[in-house]
């Protein structure tokens, strides 16, 4: 590991640090933070900081004091993580670390039935994931194998490598009795949204009261098949035709009943325009940006056109669940530029394996709420 240099911290980032922010971001003090070093002691805080020189806005990330050698505070750190989600058996999608929450910033690994994928966002894990590795084959006997996946700020999308074990090109995991197909080799997203698994749990009641649900950017399908277990009438909307047959494919395997589904390909804008059912349940979990040859658009200016209409589109005791994933707009941002008469009913955060940071509102990049007519 590269030495520590002491760098000095300007005095706003410093409170921001000591009120539980992880980050040190740019700026004069830290544009010259060391080029070369893996770690830094700030002054005046004189705990240690993860160096990141490849990320343009965040330029440190917080570690805290290290009393041990670091690789075994490594492992130390990544085992009390564990430790904390072992009482998650009902689905074999979690995340077993999630990043700054368990003071292993930018790491985050995921168990997808018995492959584990270590996703990084810090450039400090390129040099030193051999150490996660290691303790992974050690600490999980059973693993098949070990996929690595670097998800650096502004580099370009790449699908996840093998490190150990099998060739998993097409794996199938089950949550909460439902299967997926999950696609290792093949997409930057592997087919199941781990994040989204905690909040599809709270919505269990939502489908337990609904004869019909409408899924808007359905993607492969998550929330359709939701639907289906409990035999609503669903239908699913995608851009994406290679993802419709993904969804199709899981429809399958769970032996579900297809004629209770029906696919639509096409742009979710376009669907709303010619729609004339009304629905139960209506789940929107748009891109935060999307573009087509046609047209780009964000998930605050597609809300902005057609908040509306998907209000108009539901049932008398029917409820949407809106979704917006992006850390670049805060919760209340977010909740601000909602239309000021619409009925919130709850608020849906990412939670169990992936719970949220005091000071720490970047963590908050997923904010969902349940709204509705009254
Ligand atoms: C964030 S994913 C949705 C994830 C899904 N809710 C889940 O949890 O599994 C976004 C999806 O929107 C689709 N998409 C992007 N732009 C679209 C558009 N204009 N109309 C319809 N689908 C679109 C993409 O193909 C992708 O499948």
């Amino acid at each position: 590991m590269k030495k520590s240099i002491v760098e000095v911290i300007h005095p706003t980032s410093l409170k921001n640090c000591r009120a539980g922010h992880p980050w040190i971001t740019l700026d004069e003090h830290s544009a010259e933070f060391s080029k070369n070093a893996d770690l830094l002691e700030i002054v005046p805080l004189n705990d240690i900081f993860i160096n990141d020189p490849t990320h343009p806005k965040i330029k440190a990330r917080y570690w805290g004091k290290s009393d041990i050698p670091f690789d075994m505070d490594i492992e130390f750190r990544l085992s009390e993580a564990i430790l904390k989600r072992s009482e998650i058996v009902d689905r074999e999608n979690v995340f077993l670390c999630f990043g700054e929450v368990d003071s292993l910033p930018g790491m985050y690994v995921l168990k997808l039935g018995d492959v584990i994928l270590i996703q990084y966002q810090a450039y400090f894990w390129n040099k030193h994931i051999g150490i996660i590795v290691d303790f992974i084959k050690r600490r999980f006997k059973e693993i098949k194998s070990i996929y690595k996946q670097s998800r650096l700020y502004g580099s370009v999308k790449v699908t996840p490598k093998k490190v150990w074990g099998e060739t998993n090109s097409n794996l199938i995991i089950d949550e909460f009795g439902i299967k997926y197909n999950v696609f290792l080799e093949d997409y930057h997203d592997v087919g199941i949204y781990t994040d989204m698994s905690s909040i599809r749990k709270k919505l269990f009641p939502y489908y337990s009261k609904s004869k019909n649900v409408l899924n808007l950017f359905s993607y492969t399908g998550a929330f359709s098949l939701l639907g289906l277990k409990n035999a609503l009438e669903v239908t699913s909307v995608d851009i994406s035709s290679k993802f419709m047959s993904i969804l199709e494919s899981n429809i399958q395997l769970n032996s579900f009943d297809e004629d209770k589904h029906t696919s639509v390909v096409k742009p979710v804008d376009k669907f709303l325009k010619n729609n004339d059912q009304l629905f139960d349940l209506i789940i929107c979990d748009p891109p935060s940006f999307s573009s087509n040859k046609k047209k780009s658009q964000s998930a605050i200016s597609f809300y902005k056109e057609n908040l509306n209409t998907l209000m108009n589109m539901l049932s008398p005791q029917g409820r949407l669940i809106m979704f917006l994933n992006t850390h670049k707009i805060s919760r209340s941002k977010f909740k601000r530029s909602l239309p000021r008469g619409l009925k919130i009913e709850k608020e849906l955060f990412t939670g169990r394996d992936c719970p949220l940071l005091k000071g720490f509102p970047e963590g908050d990049y997923l904010k969902g709420y349940i709204v509705f007519n009254g």
